[in-house]
């Protein structure tokens, strides 16, 4: 199965332009408890290279893009996240890292909980060795 989960948030758009809406265990699934975006992030500049005990998220390139590697300890995927109306899952014990952002890429993301240093596991082989 793939580590890649995304969801569809269909633009509510009129003839103005386009609106997305995220609410909290409807399209997106669990309750919001934190937002923060990334942007101006620097040419040749990579983010990420973590992964989370508990916290869930739901990132969103609302513009530009980024290309998002998934790592469960098994297998290894990336995708370029480059649409304003799809989200990608980062669930719990997921290793992520975010790369190629374009000067103008605003990423999104939703997160389940307050931030907490303490959730986070930022080396790879303590990773790994956590998810066997
Ligand atoms: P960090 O999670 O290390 O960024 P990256 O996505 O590259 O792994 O966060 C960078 C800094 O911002 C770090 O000092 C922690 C701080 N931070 C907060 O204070 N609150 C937050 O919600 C987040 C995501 C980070």
């Amino acid at each position: 199965m793939s580590l890649v989960c995304w969801t569809n948030f269909p633009p509510l758009g009129d003839d103005r332009g386009s609106l997305v809406a995220l609410e909290g265990e409807k399209n997106v699934p669990f309750a919001i408890q934190r937002v923060y975006y990334l942007f101006g992030t620097k040419s040749g500049v990579s983010r990420g290279f973590h992964a989370h005990k508990k916290l869930q998220q739901v990132a969103v390139c609302v513009t530009g893009k980024c290309r998002m590697v998934l790592d469960d300890g098994q297998k290894r995927e990336e995708v370029w996240l480059d649409s304003s109306t799809k989200g990608i899952a980062l669930p719990a014990m997921v290793w992520h890292e975010m790369h190629d952002f374009s000067p103008d890429c605003v990423l999104l993301v939703l997160a389940s909980e307050y931030y907490d240093e303490s959730d986070y596991i930022r080396n790879y082989e303590d990773f790994l060795r956590l998810i066997k």
